[in-house]
């Protein structure tokens, strides 16, 4: 991060996915999940390299169990959003289950329609059987980021949420399917629950930045879910997530305020209302009968 007097113009220039790639074996890449206007500002004022805007909107912001539910219209209004809200981050977004995964038109098209919607890039899960279908996007122009290890969109329908590349086999899988990746054209790949041992190796033979999400600390890059760390949502708590704050707890309590202050009538107070001129004040309490008269008569053109 740029810590120069000029931080603030330096901030607002675009990140592109030139900048983020160069990053690899210099700087760590910052990756956080938004999917609305408010936290994507906040979030590109923070710095964030890039902000994704996950399928996990589905989850924590819809309340969805699972991120199947979610659909391309869902992530479109999340996609225009974040975009009004961002001016400096990287803004990916996910391709929702069923997005992809038909054929290689429909892909693309649904990849263009999240582009025009103000990201920058696709991520899609999958490793080699995807591969036809991430060519597809990355020939007509658009970035992709890949998405392999846990995948949450099909995990849970086969074997649940589960560490992935415990054993030799499976790491040399995922290393194969990372290499695919790479060799495709992807700019970037997450590495979701992957264990650090693998994510080590994938990130240390691939030329493009790795991210990791419960994937330990050798990974180029790292990414969580917004409500996660703030702890906005408690449905699921992985053990690799880290919080940062109880943002539950603080609204609660500025909510329970709020509660006392109305039932009191502690709130509002005068510096929070509207006065009346006093003249105008005088004429409406003293003069109450000439007023009604006013009222009653047939209401003039342009009065
Ligand atoms: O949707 C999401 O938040 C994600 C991250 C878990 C990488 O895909």
């Amino acid at each position: 991060m740029n810590n120069s007097n000029n931080t603030h113009e330096t901030k607002r220039k675009k990140s592109s996915i030139s900048n983020i790639v160069s990053m690899k074996n210099k700087e760590k890449i910052s990756v956080i999940t938004s999917y609305d206007y408010w936290t994507a500002k906040i979030c590109d004022n923070a710095g964030i390299d890039i902000i994704l805007v996950g399928d996990s909107g589905g989850m924590v912001m819809l309340g969805y169990d699972s991120t199947v539910p979610v659909n391309m219209k869902e992530m479109l209004i999340f996609t225009k959003a974040v975009a009004v809200g961002t001016q400096r981050s990287l803004i990916v977004s996910d391709m929702p289950f069923g997005s992809y995964q038909i054929d290689v038109k429909h892909a693309v098209k649904n990849a263009i329609r999240l582009i025009k919607s103000g990201s920058d890039a696709v991520k899609l899960e999958g490793g080699i059987e995807m591969i036809d279908k991430i060519k597809a996007i990355i020939d007509v122009g658009i970035p992709v980021m890949g998405h392999i290890g846990l995948k949450p969109q099909t995990t849970k329908l086969w074997e649940g949420y589960k560490v992935q590349g415990n054993t030799a086999l499976s790491g040399a899988k995922l290393l194969r399917e990372a290499r695919e990746l790479e060799k495709v054209g992807v700019f970037a790949i997450v590495l979701e629950m992957v264990t650090l041992e693998v994510a080590e190796l994938i990130s240390k033979n691939l030329k493009i930045p790795t991210i990791g999400i419960g994937s330990g600390p050798h990974c180029d890059g790292q990414v969580l879910v917004l409500h996660d760390m703030l702890n906005l949502y408690d449905k699921i708590k992985p053990r690799f997530v880290k919080s940062y704050i109880n943002l539950s707890e603080t609204i609660l309590n500025a909510l329970q305020s709020y509660i006392t202050d109305v039932k009191t009538s502690k709130f509002p107070e005068d510096q929070h209302s509207y006065r009346m001129q006093n003249k105008e004040q005088e004429q409406l309490f003293k003069s109450r009968k000439s007023m009604r008269k006013k009222l009653s008569s047939p209401v003039r053109k342009n009065e």
